[in-house]
C-alpha cells in the first residue's frame, strides 16, 4: 500500500468560494479567467463556488473558460416546504458539479453539526454532485492543543460511508486562518494533511489514498506555491483572493 501511495498522482484542484459576494457583472471575471487559462493552460481542475444566484448565468461562460462551477451549501432533501434553501439536484440543474459542505461559515452560523453535513453531502452524492467536505479547528482548539482529534472527530461525523475519491473532496481550512492572513506553518499544514490523509486511507483504503485534501485559510498569489508543494496537499480552497481574475490566477499559476 505504501509503495503505491507514493507513487500515486493526484490531479490538483483550485477552488475559489466566493461566500456572499459577487453581482451578476462579476461575470466579466470568469470571462478574464478564461483568458488567462486559454493563453497559460492550468495543470490542476479550476472551480469557482460563486453565490447559487449567479452560476445559471456563469454557465456558458466558465464552459468557454474550462472552468466547473459550484455552489457553497445545499439542503439534505430533494424538495420540499424549506424556504429559502437549496438543494442538490437545484445545483446541478443550474450547472454545478461541485458543492462545498460543512464550511466553517456554515458550522458556526447556521449551527451546522457533523451530522447535517454528512446528510448534505449525502444529498450532494445523490443529485451527482461532488461534495467539498470543510474541517478545520478554532483558535482556542489549536491552543488547546486539540487540532488533530478535532479534525479526526468532524472527519468521522461529516463523510458519508459511500465517499469515494471520485465523489468527495476534503478541504482543511482552520477557522483563524480564514480571512486573517494568517496561515499555518507550512510543517503545520504537512502535519494535518498526513493526519486526514491517514484517517482516509484507513476508513476508505485506495479511495482514501486517491481523495483529494485542499488546504484553505488565506491563500494568496504569494504564498500559493508554498503551500501547494505541501505533502498531501492535492489543491486549495480560495475565499477573498478567488473574487479577481488576477490574484486566483496567480494562485492556479503554482501548478502551471
Ligand atoms: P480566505 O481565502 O479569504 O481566507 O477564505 C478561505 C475560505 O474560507 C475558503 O472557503
Amino acid at each position: 500500500m505504501a509503495g503505491k501511495v507514493a507513487t500515486l498522482r493526484i490531479k490538483a484542484l483550485v477552488a475559489g468560494n466566493w461566500k456572499m459576494n459577487g453581482l451578476k457583472s462579476a461575470r466579466k471575471e470568469v470571462v478574464a479567467l478564461g483568458r488567462k487559462l486559454a493563453r497559460n493552460k492550468a495543470a490542476c481542475d479550476v472551480l469557482i463556488c460563486p453565490p447559487a444566484t449567479l452560476i445559471a448565468g456563469f454557465r456558458e461562460d466558465a464552459r468557454t473558460a474550462g472552468v466547473a462551477l459550484g455552489g457553497q451549501d445545499c439542503h439534505m432533501q430533494v424538495s420540499g416546504a424549506h424556504t429559502g434553501d437549496i438543494s442538490a439536484a437545484m445545483l446541478k440543474d443550474a450547472g454545478a458539479r461541485y458543492v462545498i459542505v460543512g464550511h466553517s461559515e456554515r458550522r458556526a452560523d447556521h449551527g451546522e453539526s457533523s451530522a447535517i453535513v454528512r446528510a448534505k453531502a449525502e444529498a450532494a452524492h445523490e443529485a451527482g454532485l461532488i461534495a467539498i467536505i470543510c474541517v478545520g479547528e478554532t483558535r482556542a482548539e489549536r491552543d488547546a492543543g486539540k487540532t488533530l482529534r478535532v479534525i479526526s472527530s468532524q472527519l468521522a461525523g461529516s463523510l458519508p460511508l459511500r465517499a469515494n475519491a471520485k465523489n468527495t473532496v476534503i478541504a482543511y481550512e482552520p477557522v483563524w486562518a480564514i480571512g486573517t492572513g494568517l496561515t499555518p506553518t507550512t510543517q503545520d499544514v504537512a502535519k494535518v494533511h498526513k493526519a486526514i490523509r491517514a484517517r482516509l486511507e484507513k476508513r476508505f483504503g485506495f479511495d482514501g489514498a486517491k481523495m483529494r485534501i485542499l488546504y484553505g485559510g488565506s491563500v494568496k498569489p504569494a504564498n500559493a506555491a508554498e503551500l501547494m508543494a505541501v505533502p498531501n496537499v492535492n489543491g486549495a480552497l480560495v475565499g477573498g483572493a478567488s473574487l479577481k481574475a488576477d490574484d486566483f490566477y496567480g494562485i492556479i499559476s503554482a501548478y502551471t
